[in-house]
């Protein structure tokens, strides 16, 4: 039938491929379904469509027409109220199966477009992200030159002053430029190229964990949900501590040290991050329950220097950003009062990236 193709061929799709009977029952989904409806095929294989669709009239309607006139159906946009309760939307064919067999009377193949815009989305931020770190880089080239210099000067004319009173000119020179250096230094990141190994996920979150339960002994609760069989991942566990250590500090601060911050880890399969498709990566979200990412700022917070904060220097998430974009990964956000999720995404595969 599959003529040419493997016949694991489906389980490599990213589009959800579904077949149902003649009496309109689930008889089988691909990986790609069983993620999209958040569900093993074991549960709900045999199921009735409009058991699994409970909420989603126009779409059992449009299979039920299907089956009946023999003509294939094709919607974009449609809305797809998920069993688990969440709202996607898709694109979505139907198509007769004439010569098939009472297995399979009916195909049906759902694209997510949500998740097609926010990949979008993921490439020009990427891309976007990339730019903005050679400009800062051009500048902290331009910035550090004469910064060394000017130090310099103001050790030479330290040791020749005749006044010790005057040292604290020269003090201020010199602390200020070290300050400055600092900063740059900061605003582009760890320039060294990664040095990794294999690295438990785990260890890098409690690691995290303790830190800012020593930095924050009372009001701060961390709670964990970790995905045992996670994999090791190639990394730089020193890079990915202080990745996830910027995006938590980011939380207790919004909470202002009062609340709850949850860990989570899985592993998600087919996830693309800009132009690469991984097979496997790693989620690690970090969800807190204050008061949100502010409106104004939501789009902009992984540029650099850009902060909700009165004394904040806006480099604590464009850093992070950076830590994990040389692990090949990306870091999400969604947020609402009451809500906010960072999430990093990690591919799982050896030697890559
Ligand atoms: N968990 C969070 N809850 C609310 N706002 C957040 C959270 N994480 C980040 N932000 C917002 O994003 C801004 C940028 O964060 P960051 O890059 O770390 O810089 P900084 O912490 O120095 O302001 C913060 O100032 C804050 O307004
Ligand atoms: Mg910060």
């Amino acid at each position: 039938m599959l003529t040419g193709l493997p016949p694991r061929i489906l389980e490599y799709l990213t589009t959800t491929v579904l077949t149902f009977d003649a009496d309109l029952r689930l008889t089988s989904i691909n990986p790609a379904g069983e993620m999209l409806f958040e569900v093993s095929a074991k549960k709900i294989i045999g199921q009735s469509l409009s058991d699994l669709l409970p909420h989603s009239r126009r779409m059992v309607k449009a299979l039920k027409d299907t089956l009946e006139s023999g003509h294939p159906f094709t919607a974009r946009g449609v809305p797809l109220k998920l069993p688990g309760g969440k709202t996607i939307t898709v694109d979505c064919t139907v198509s007769p199966l004439a010569d098939g067999d009472m297995e399979a009377a009916l195909l049906v193949e759902l694209t997510q477009v949500d998740r097609l815009l926010r990949l979008a989305r993921d490439e020009n931020m990427l891309d976007r992200q990339s730019a903005n770190r050679a400009v800062m880089r051009g500048l902290a080239h331009e910035i550090k030159n004469p910064l060394g210099g000017l130090r310099g000067a103001a050790q030479l004319l330290e040791r020749e002053l005749p006044d010790k009173s005057l040292r604290e000119y020269t003090r201020i020179i010199i602390h200020e430029a070290d300050r400055l250096r600092n900063l740059v230094d900061r605003m582009i990141g760890p320039h060294q190229p990664l040095k990794k190994r294999p690295v438990n996920i785990h260890e890098v979150l409690e690691h995290v964990r303790r830190l800012m339960l020593v930095e924050i002994p009372v009001g701060l609760t961390i709670t964990r949900e970790y995905d045992p069989s996670l994999p090791e991942l190639e990394a730089e566990p020193e890079q990915l501590i202080q990745a996830v250590l910027n995006i938590m500090r980011n939380s207790a601060e919004a909470m202002q040290n009062q609340g709850v911050i949850h860990l989570r880890t899985r592993a998600e399969r087919q996830f693309t991050v800009g132009h690469k498709r991984h097979r496997l990566v790693l989620r690690v979200d970090i969800e807190d329950n204050g008061p949100g990412i502010p409106e104004e700022i939501r789009e902009y917070i992984f540029y650099p220097m850009v902060t909700g904060k009165a004394g904040g220097t806006g480099l604590g998430l464009s850093i992070a950003q950076d830590i994990v974009a040389k692990h090949g990964g990306v870091i999400e956000c969604r947020s609402r009062p009451g809500q906010t999720v960072f999430s990093i995404f990690l591919p799982l595969e050896n030697g890559h990236g």
